[in-house]
């Protein structure tokens, strides 16, 4: 499958999947990686590998539409069948995301439907919650909302801060992200109507 990866920043989740495609655990190649940054260290990143990059300023458009609109036209240039959003933080549009209805997976640190939004690790540990963790989902209208795909969990340690939990997580994003994406790859997963297939069966 040919995957656009959308990313703002340090791009690690990007290289655990250039990682998992070189060692042929994911069957798929990565025909761009695009930026709204144009300092994204994942650009870098995209560069070492050999990937095409884009870099799409939000800033130059006078409307998030529009700047949707520039990102589409550029994914469906690429006749990417994946839309992966790796740390790229900005919130899109109704009409893009209905555009990629079921082709669009998104990573967010926690494990939801628990901290949507920012700040997870923060509000984990102000909760006192014993666990965390990740959630790679399909991207619906709602923010962080869309149905779950894979989730890894971490335990929470009492000499935990922001940045070591983070770093747990992140961990982890590394592994179930590059999972999440092989089962689409392999058409073991399909989002339709609302409803997850895994191998053929409604979930
Ligand atoms: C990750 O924590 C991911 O869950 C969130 O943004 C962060 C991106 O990290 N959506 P990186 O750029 O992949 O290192």
């Amino acid at each position: 499958k040919r995957i656009v990866v959308l990313i703002s920043g340090s791009g690690s989740n990007l290289q655990a999947i250039i990682d998992a495609i070189e060692s042929g655990r994911i069957h798929g190649q990565i025909v761009q990686v695009i930026s709204n940054k144009a300092d994204a260290y994942g650009l870098v990143r995209a560069a070492n590998a050999g990937i095409p990059t884009c870099h799409i300023d939000h800033k130059a458009y006078a409307s998030r539409e529009e700047f949707d609109e520039e990102m589409r036209r550029r994914i469906d240039s690429q006749q990417a069948d994946l839309v992966v959003l790796a740390g790229f933080m900005r919130i899109l549009s109704s009409a893009f995301v209905e555009h990629y209805s079921g082709r669009m997976l998104n990573i967010h640190p926690s494990l939801l439907p628990k901290y949507k939004g920012l700040h997870t690790h923060q509000r984990a540990l102000a909760a006192g919650d014993c666990e965390h963790g990740c959630t790679v989902h399909f991207v619906t209208e709602e923010l962080d909302g869309g149905p779950l795909l894979v989730q890894a969990i971490v335990p929470i340690i009492d000499k935990d801060d922001e940045l070591s939990l983070q770093k747990r997580v992140h961990a982890r994003e590394h592994i179930a992200y590059p999972l999440a994406i092989e089962w689409i790859c392999a058409d073991r997963v399909r989002f339709e109507a609302n409803d997850i297939y895994l191998n053929d069966e409604l979930l």
